[in-house]
This record gives C-alpha cells, sequence and structure tokens, in this order.
C-alpha cells in the first residue's frame, strides 16, 4: 500500500558531495509523498539511486513522466516498440562504449534535459560502473575571483563532433549502432547556472560538449576549461554507482557529470535510457 511504501522509505547518502540511495521503495507503488521526497532528494545531491526494481518498459516510462516530459533521444537506438527508451548498449564483441567519457547529457540542446533515469537490464560480472561528479561543489570550491570572472561567460556547445557521419563514434565499433548523423546542433549557455530548484549555482561546462567560450578561440578556451575539468574531476566531488538488473538511477543534467566505465570487454551491458526534458538555464 502506498502508505506503507512512505513509511519504510530510507535514504542513505552515497558521498559527501553526490548521491542518495532510496532503500525499501517500489517504484511502482511509490506514493506521491515519497516521490516528492525523491524530487527533493535529486536537487539537493544530483543523484538518485534505487536497486532492485522490476519495471516493464511500460512501467519505466510511468515512472519517467512523473517527473516531466520526455525528450526523445536522437542518437541512441531505441528499445524495440518504444521510442522514450534509448539503448545503452555494448555487446560482448564491442571494445567501445556510449558514455565513456565524462559528459553531461544534451548540454547541446538550446534547452538542456533536466535529467535521466537509468534502468539496468543486463550487467557485466564485475566493472561497467558509472561515476557521477558534482558541479555545484565543484564551483563551490573555486576562488571568488575565479567565480565572479566566470558569472560573466558564456560557452558553445555542440554534439556534432561526436554524433555526426564523421564523428568520434563513427570510427568506432558503436558507429553503425547509432543513428542521427545528419542531425545538428548548436547552443550558448551561461558558465555558470543556478539551479531552478534550489538557486545553488552550477558550473555548466563538460569534456564531451563544451567547444569554447563565446568570443574566445578553442585555443584560448583550452587552458581554462582544462583547469576547471581537472577541478571538477577531483575524487572529493564524486560518487560511483554498481549496477545489477534492476539498479536505477535518476541523475540532475544541470548539476551533474556522469561517465560510464569502459572495463568490461568480453561481456554485454544493456541499459535502459530515459531522458526527461528540462527548462531554459539562467
Ligand atoms: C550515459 O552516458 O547516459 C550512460 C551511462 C552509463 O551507461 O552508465
Amino acid at each position: 500500500m502506498a502508505s506503507q511504501t512512505l513509511a519504510r522509505a530510507a535514504e542513505r547518502k552515497i558521498a559527501p558531495h553526490i548521491g542518495v540511495e532510496f532503500t525499501d521503495v517500489d517504484l511502482n507503488q511509490l506514493d506521491d509523498g515519497t516521490f516528492a521526497a525523491m524530487r527533493d532528494a535529486l536537487a539537493d545531491h544530483g543523484v538518485v539511486f534505487v536497486r532492485d526494481q522490476q519495471l516493464t518498459p511500460e512501467q519505466h516510462i510511468a515512472f519517467a513522466r512523473r517527473w516531466g516530459t520526455i525528450d526523445v533521444n536522437n542518437y541512441f537506438p531505441a528499445n524495440g516498440g518504444h521510442p522514450e527508451i534509448a539503448e545503452v548498449r555494448k555487446a560482448e564483441n564491442q571494445q567501445t562504449n556510449i558514455g565513456g567519457g565524462w559528459h553531461t547529457d544534451h548540454s547541446y540542446d538550446q534547452v538542456p534535459a533536466m535529467g535521466s533515469i537509468l534502468l539496468a537490464r543486463e550487467t557485466p560480472p564485475s566493472g561497467g560502473d558509472t561515476l557521477f561528479a558534482s558541479l555545484s561543489a565543484a564551483f563551490d570550491s573555486l576562488s571568488e575571483g575565479m567565480k565572479a570572472t566566470l558569472r560573466t561567460m558564456r560557452a558553445v556547445h555542440s554534439a556534432d563532433h561526436i554524433y555526426s557521419a564523421d564523428g568520434i563514434y563513427s570510427k568506432t565499433d558503436q558507429g553503425a549502432d547509432l543513428k542521427g548523423h545528419d542531425v545538428r546542433t548548436h547552443a550558448v549557455h551561461p558558465v555558470v547556472i543556478r539551479h531552478p530548484r534550489t538557486g545553488r549555482e552550477i558550473l555548466y561546462v563538460n569534456p564531451a560538449f563544451t567547444l569554447h567560450f563565446e568570443g574566445w578561440t578553442r585555443a584560448e578556451s583550452q587552458p581554462l576549461l582544462t583547469y576547471l575539468y581537472q577541478v571538477a574531476m577531483r575524487d572529493e566531488f564524486q560518487c560511483r554507482l554498481q549496477w545489477s538488473p534492476g539498479s536505477i538511477a535518476i541523475w540532475d543534467n544541470r548539476s551533474t557529470w556522469h561517465c560510464a566505465m569502459n572495463d568490461y570487454h568480453g561481456h554485454r551491458r544493456l541499459m535502459h535510457r530515459i531522458t526527461i526534458s528540462g527548462e531554459p538555464l539562467n
């Protein structure tokens, strides 16, 4: 019963700056109170992790719709008859994985996605973890002088160098699985955004999709971007999720990065991802 779900659900922080795990919940019977607690936890901790869920694709979609409108992915193969579900997969005979570098999803969109809901379907016997980093904690750690400078700047984002016909994936064994080679993306966002729910400041650049600062060349941008990325990648700002079939993570795409470890060659990993639409950044 719904009220029992609320009474039993518990939250446990995964790491000091990022990540919270909910236990004793069944996402198929989630009452409004526990859902509200999960929404608050996502805003505060960036990633919410839940294990041992039995969700059909339809139930995964229904859970995602509680968070907002679904953004259909342009690039990843869809799951069977469910265009809302993007498959993130690596077969036994593939070397390259999807999302194997630090990134945040959809920063190349004019209105980037709010977040994603990733459900593990098949996992390797070991490895295949996902790392998450808090870009709010990374921003907080900077000097007041650096923060003030960054608040005046904007950055250009695109995914074309990754997904186009001659992009990075086209040269790998994931190339044939991906689509959207003709899609063109270009967006300019503030380098420092405010979280729409908490108002907390967030460093909003990422190694995969940020090309350069607005009005700066790529060569001029690179040293400062590299410095900021080194700060954001510090262990202290990270948490690590270890998956098994039925594990599910919901992450806030504005305040976090993630990186899928590619350390399970010879084994299959299949994840179902649904992405939730966001709102304009400021
Ligand atoms: C992603 O980058 O969205 C996929 C992350 C993962 O497979 O762990």
